[in-house]
């Protein structure tokens, strides 16, 4: 089962890889572009690895992964970094057509997420994270080009340095958030302890 929130085997494993996220996000002196792009290469790389894995395990916890991070990319950006850069530099177009390919995202999120175990070892996951894969590839590039919104925004008089702290630290939240969710029905679905208590011990700074 692909859902992380379904208690099945591969939560546990999955959340070890979403504990990387937030490890690797962690360091306070990114701004607000720089977090926002290492979200992207870290997302870049996982689906590499989802396309040149052929172990159909790796493969559904991979996709849980990215499904987490790319939900909580969207929503620090939908939350704290759109807004300001709407406030700062006023383009519409951008920021419309931003949530549009956050919208389709989402969607397709929402497809791997439904799919059961029957239907991913069919093809299916293969073929909705490929879709994906090619969302955000197109979704990056708009984003990060010249004259896209990360050049607008380092243009522009937002503060960089404290949307980039805003940003992390309602990413490490929300990256709890789902590591609670994926221990709790980890724990309902076996009797065994979430091992993520561990790991949010070691990344997480006290909130
Ligand atoms: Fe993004």
């Amino acid at each position: 089962m692909v859902n992380s929130n379904t208690g099945q085997s591969n939560a546990g494993r999955s959340t070890g890889r979403g504990a990387k996220v937030v490890s690797s996000g962690s360091t306070a002196s990114l701004d607000a572009i720089e977090l926002l792009k290492g979200d992207h290469r870290q997302v870049e790389g996982w689906f590499a690895e989802f396309e040149s894995s052929d172990d159909p395990m790796e493969k559904q916890e991979l996709a849980v992964t990215i499904c987490q991070a790319l939900t909580v990319h969207a929503d620090i950006e939908e939350e704290i970094f759109y807004p300001a850069f709407l406030a700062a530099v006023g383009d519409e177009d951008l920021y419309e057509e931003a949530i549009d390919e956050h919208d389709e995202a989402k969607d397709v999120i929402e497809a791997i997420e439904m799919l059961d175990d029957d239907e991913a070892a069919g093809g299916r996951l293969d073929a909705l994270v490929l879709q994906l894969s090619a969302l955000i590839r197109h979704h990056v590039q708009e984003e990060e080009q010249p004259a896209g919104m990360f050049d607008k925004a380092q243009k522009s008089d937002m503060d960089l340095e404290e949307i980039g702290a805003q940003l992390e630290q309602r990413k490490l939240e929300l990256m709890s958030d789902e590591e609670t969710d994926a221990g709790y029905d980890e724990a309902v679905g076996t009797g065994a302890s979430p091992e993520i208590e561990e790991d949010d011990e070691d990344d997480t700074p006290a909130r």
